[in-house]
């Protein structure tokens, strides 16, 4: 018998743990080409906000020894474009999840209010790693206060899941997952990319237009693994976990250390296929090691652990 991969999120409950990441599938219509999208457990879409942004200027996009640095900066259609190309994702059955973006509170909020009703939209995604005009151009994500406060205003004006998306440019990821969770996060997602850049040495100027870039890919897995250990010990919430996820074993070591599920992002660029290969490779290592449910291995690492004392390995905690 195959194993049972479902799982809850909020007031979802997915076929399965495995979502492309928001920004790396579009709104699904060219993967369509290669897949159903119907074997997905959910789809997370681009980030959107109340108005069509056109993003940064290239380039945009560079290359690194083990990642991609992106600085797409937002592009998107606007909420009334996006509710169409998410209303002809319904016939999938797929939950859809929107990732929401904005340079303010109201922003945020008018985003959540335009597709509140929609059916078709099953969860709201909060990216809180989006610079903060008010606040100087600061992450939203950084700084607690802000973050309960945000996710407070959303809270109440929407019945949907609420899940919040974290940066992981912060001192203390932890922090930042507590305030979410007070604010009244159903659930939380982590890790968004980590600020970077890259310079060319033939031209010596930087090679991203804006100068700076966030780092996706297998260069980022440990330092989100990390932070989904750290973050699943601390808070009741569920979490979503991504960064660097490449293959079911990647995706394997999230949900051991604590993921309920997973997102892929970078991952989808090089292979199309990656997310149902993902989603075949944990069920066969479900039934490979006599797992029946995927409940069985979610922080199953956390179990099996042996004490390393403290962060810096000296022994003091
Ligand atoms: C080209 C590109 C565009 C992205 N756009 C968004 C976005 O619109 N909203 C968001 O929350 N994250 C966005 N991300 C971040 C990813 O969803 C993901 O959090 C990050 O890339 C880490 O996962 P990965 O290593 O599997 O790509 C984007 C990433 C890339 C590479």
């Amino acid at each position: 018998m195959k194993p049972d991969l479902s799982v809850k999120i909020g007031g979802m409950t997915l076929l399965n743990p495995v979502m492309p990441a928001s920004g790396c599938f579009g709104y699904g219509e060219e993967y369509a080409h290669y897949f159903d999208l119907a074997v997905l457990g959910a789809i997370i879409v681009k980030g959107t906000t109340a108005s069509p942004c056109p993003g940064n200027p290239p380039p945009r996009l560079a290359e690194t020894a083990a990642g991609l640095l992106n600085a797409i900066g937002l592009q998107n259609p606007g909420a009334a474009s996006a509710r169409e190309k998410i209303s002809s994702l319904a016939k999938y059955g797929v939950p859809v999840i929107v990732n929401v973006a904005g340079h303010s509170v109201e922003d945020y909020c008018e985003v959540v209010r335009a597709m509140e009703k929609d059916l078709a939209v099953a969860a709201f995604e909060l990216n809180i790693s989006c610079p903060n005009v008010s606040a100087g151009g600061m992450a939203f994500g950084t700084e607690p206060g802000l973050v309960e406060r945000l996710v407070q205003k959303i809270r109440l004006l929407t019945k949907k899941t609420l899940i919040v998306k974290l940066s992981p440019n912060v001192t203390d990821i932890v922090k930042i997952a507590r305030a979410a969770e007070a604010g009244g996060a159903d659930a939380l997602s982590l890790i968004n990319t980590l600020l970077g850049m890259a310079i060319d040495v033939r031209t010596r100027r930087p090679v991203l237009a804006n100068l700076t870039g966030g780092l996706s890919g297998p260069a980022v897995k440990p330092v989100a693994l990390r932070m989904v250990w750290q973050v699943t010990s601390a808070v009741n919430v569920p979490v979503i976990g991504l960064g660097g996820i490449s293959c079911a074993q990647d995706a394997t070591e999230f949900l051991l250390a604590g993921a309920s599920a997973v997102a892929v992002g970078t991952a989808n660029f090089n292979n199309p296929l990656i997310c149902p290969q993902i989603i075949d490779g944990i069920s066969a290592y479900l039934s490979d090691n006599s797992f029946s449910s995927l409940g069985q291995i979610i922080g199953l690492a956390k179990e099996n652990k042996t004490e390393a004392g403290g962060e810096c390995g000296c022994g003091k905690k």
